[in-house]
Formats: C-alpha cells, sequence, structure tokens
C-alpha cells in the first residue's frame, strides 16, 4: 500500500457497525442509543464513525461542544446530536441554528437560548443534566424542578430530555452506581411532580449498559463499547465486540551494531550484544507515547520487538535481533494484529500508566486514518482493503474516494498500473499525492546494514 506518510491508523469501520449492532442487542427495542463521537470519535474519526453508527441502528450522536456538532453537520449528518459539555451562551444562535441539542444545568445559558430561538423562530433543545454523584456538570436533583420550570417559561425553549453521568459504573462494586441511579430517579419524580416528563431519560455509558439493565431508561450513551474498547478490567465488553482501531507505521532503516553502542537521545540505551536494530517512522508527535512510562513493543513480522533507547518525535527503534530478517519498508504494528500477535489498547494503557481511552485520543491527528469500510453498509467492492492495509509490501494499487469533505475511505483499483498514494487526514483538509510503487528496499545493501 501506498502512504504519503509512513504511519497510519486503520479503522475497521465494519468492527464499529457490528459493536453498535451487539449492543442494541443488548438493550429492549423500546430502548435507543446514542453513539458519544466527541473527541475526533476517541481518535477514530467523528464523521465516519459517526454515519456507520447511524446506518448500524444508533438514533443520535453526543459530541461535546460546538465545532464537533458543527464538523458532524457540515458532513451533511442530520440525526440528532446531543453536546454533552459546556456551551457559553453567545454560542446559542450558531446551536439553534443548526438545529443542536444542549446540555442545560445553569439557568444562565436559557435566557440567550430563547432570544435566538425567538429570533430564529426554531426551538431551542435543551437535556437538562442532573448531578447525582459525579460531582461534575449537573444540578443537583433537588433544584431540577426549579430548572426546568424555568425553561418551560421560555417559549420555543424545548425540554427534550434529561440525564445524569455514572461516575463507577465501570468498577466492580456498583454500589455507588445504584445510589446515583436512585437519585436520579428521584429527580425524574421531582420533575414529573412539575409536569416536566422528558422523551429521553439517559444515564448508562457503556459500562452500565453492559452491566446494568435498570440504567437503561430511554436511551444509552456508549462510547468505549462501541469503539471495541473495554471500559475498564472489570467490566470488558462482551464476546464478540472488537476494537476497531490500529496503528502501523512502517521500518525506516535496519542496521547491524555492534556491543556497546548508544542508541537514541541521551543514550539512555545501549546494545547488550551484536545488534539489528529497525528505525520506525512513528514517534511521540504521532501519538507514541514517551515518558515516564513509554510503548514498550511493536510487532513485525507478526512477532514482538522491544523498542529501545529513547522515543522520539518522529522516530522510534526496536531491537529486532531476534526476528527473523527484518527489512525498510516492512509494516510494524504499535497497535493492534498483526499475524497471531496482538498488541491492546490495554496494553499500552498498563504500560504507560494510563487507561485505554487516553491512549485512543492521544493519537495524533497528524496521522492519516485510513477506513475499512464496512461491507454491511457499504461497497462491497471495498472490502479487499482490509487486506491491502495487513500486508503493504504485496498491496495491489488503490485510489481515493471522498467520504466527506474531511475523510477519506480507500478504494481497490481494477488496473494495477496506475499507483496513487493517498493521505486520510483526521482534521485537515484532503491530500492526495502521487508516487511510484514502493520499492522494497534490500536491507542487506551496505546503506541498510552499515552500522553508521
Ligand atoms: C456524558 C457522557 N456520556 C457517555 C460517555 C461515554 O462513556 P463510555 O465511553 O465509557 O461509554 C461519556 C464519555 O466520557 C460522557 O462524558
Amino acid at each position: 500500500m501506498l502512504l504519503a506518510r509512513p504511519a497510519w491508523i486503520t479503522v475497521d469501520l465494519g468492527a464499529i457497525a457490528n459493536n453498535v449492532r451487539r449492543l442494541r442487542g443488548i438493550v429492549a427495542d423500546d430502548v435507543e442509543i446514542l453513539a458519544v463521537v466527541k473527541a475526533h470519535g476517541y481518535g477514530h474519526g467523528a464523521v465516519p464513525v459517526a454515519k456507520t453508527a447511524l446506518a448500524a441502528g444508533a438514533r443520535l450522536l453526543g459530541v461535546t461542544c460546538l465545532d464537533e456538532a458543527l464538523e458532524l453537520r457540515e458532513a451533511g449528518i442530520t440525526a440528532d446530536i446531543l453536546m454533552l459539555g459546556y456551551s457559553p451562551g453567545w454560542q446559542a444562535p450558531s446551536i439553534v441554528a443548526n438545529d443542536i441539542i444542549v446540555t442545560a444545568y445553569d439557568p444562565e445559558l436559557l435566557q440567550p437560548l430563547a432570544r435566538a430561538a425567538s429570533l430564529l423562530d426554531r426551538p431551542a433543545r435543551v437535556h437538562l443534566k442532573v448531578d447525582t454523584g459525579m460531582s461534575r456538570f449537573g444540578v443537583a436533583p433537588a433544584a431540577i424542578a426549579d430548572l426546568a420550570g424555568r425553561a418551560l417559561s421560555l417559549p420555543r425553549v424545548r425540554i427534550e430530555g434529561v440525564f445524569t453521568h455514572l461516575a463507577t459504573a465501570d468498577s466492580a462494586d456498583p454500589a455507588f452506581m445504584r445510589e446515583q441511579l436512585g437519585r436520579f430517579r428521584e429527580a425524574l419524580s421531582a420533575l414529573a411532580r412539575v409536569g416536566c416528563r422528558p422523551r429521553w431519560r439517559h444515564a448508562a455509558n457503556s459500562a452500565a449498559a453492559i452491566r446494568l439493565p435498570e440504567s437503561h431508561f430511554d436511551l444509552i450513551r456508549p462510547g468505549a463499547a462501541m469503539y471495541g474498547l473495554n471500559p475498564s478490567s472489570e467490566t470488558p465488553c462482551p464476546p464478540g465486540f472488537r476494537p476497531a482501531l490500529s496503528f502501523q507505521c512502517l521500518v525506516a532503516q535496519v542496521k547491524s551494531l555492534p556491543a556497546g553502542v548508544p542508541v537514541g537521545y541521551g543514550s539512555t540505551w545501549q546494545t547488550q550484544r551484536p545488534t539489528c536494530l529497525a528505525v520506525l517512522q512513528a514517534g511521540y508527535a504521532d501519538g507514541v507515547r514517551r515518558s515516564p512510562n513509554g510503548w514498550k513493543e511493536v510487532l513485525i513480522g507478526g512477532r514482538r520487538a522491544p523498542l529501545v533507547g529513547a522515543i522520539c518525535m518522529d522516530l522510534c527503534m526496536a531491537d529486532v535481533t531476534d526476528l527473523p530478517r527484518v527489512q525498510a519498508g516492512d509494516t510494524a504494528v504499535l497497535l493492534g494484529r498483526q499475524g497471531t500477535e496482538e498488541i491492546t489498547v490495554q496494553e499500552i494503557a498498563a504500560s504507560t500508566g494510563t487507561i485505554g481511552y487516553e491512549v485512543l485520543c492521544n493519537l495524533a491527528s497528524r496521522v492519516p486514518r485510513v477506513f475499512v469500510p464496512d461491507s454491511g453498509t457499504s461497497d462491497r467492492r471495498l472490502e479487499p482493503i482490509a487486506a491491502l492495509l495487513d500486508d503493504s509490501p504485496h498491496a495491489r494499487d488503490e485510489h481515493v474516494r471522498g467520504l466527506s469533505n474531511r475523510h477519506w475511505i480507500a478504494e481497490t483499483e481494477e488496473e494495477d498500473d496506475e499507483p496513487t498514494s493517498v493521505m486520510f487526514p483526521l482534521a485537515t483538509s484532503r491530500i492526495a499525492t502521487s508516487q511510484p510503487r514502493r520499492r522494497s528496499l534490500d536491507a542487506a545493501s551496505p546503506a541498510a546494514q552499515e552500522p553508521y
């Protein structure tokens, strides 16, 4: 496969669709799904994930702020979009004009929303947020009726939902989650007493959706499970869910070094024996964490190789002495499967001292995303791209077609003779360049093998 950057992230939209269908399978027929696609769809790419999730059965979308909502609207998505984060009052005209749903917990926001709604002659749509124990956004359950009363007094402000967020849904002990749900039910009763019965009552993130049906109410709000990410080790995704994302780069150079040679910035690591070193074209500017606890291993040729020396901005180095012959141009997997080996998000989270969510969200936007289409909702001719991505040296040529104004998907060419390389930018405008078919560098050549 030919790329304008020799590092890329593959997003399997078939896995997203599969996971959404499985989530549909664990909720009752009258419970809907709000697919959480904030933070560039947890690093996957919000627009393709949103389109895939909607096609697979999600009904609403969840983002953090207005820019994320507008990205979806600009891509032609007309589904309901709830902004889960803070919306300053000055955004009200744009929010109302673009038919975006706002999270409301502060009466201060209601006036500008009402003014924008009356000016534009359209409803201002809100979901009220109750803080039942997370101590983040939201009004106390005791104050929800007052907030609802203020909203109801404003013409054109429409309360469509009420929700809360659970702090410990993914931990082994469900006690606090149950306590929060109890407070949420009290808030719903308080609303009912003032005649407010919103269409959407919701509380469940992925972990709650997976483990506690009583948390489902009218809508679940999965993020992690939709991406095939385990919310935690205590609450993994049920069998059948699949990770959607993998992260690959190319081997840039292979060199033989004698024992006792320092490697990388600060000379923090030295060869202990005659060493075959692979220099890989991905670094911390791509999301490969350097410190204090860095990424530990990669896969090359389906085998694990330790990363050695300090991870650089654009490069990292792997000790491939124990691997069968590695050559420049080979694919190294930083995250995902190669052959029978797999580096999981959980593994990276453990070695870098964080959670899987952060690993995914920290994958840099400069790394192009390559979207493998969902065979259920896309042109079947695109399926072979999965194989292309797996094994770049033997890839056929391909060209791209626009999925939205910001994303591209790869498409297999009928003829082999017009090579085209492509980039799949996450947050920049489209780029496509042409270059000759990749020439496999010979690792045995003096340039590849000489120490320095
Ligand atoms: C309000 C809200 N709902 C739902 C989610 C999705 O959570 P998860 O990814 O654990 O399913 C998030 C994610 O942070 C959130 O902030």
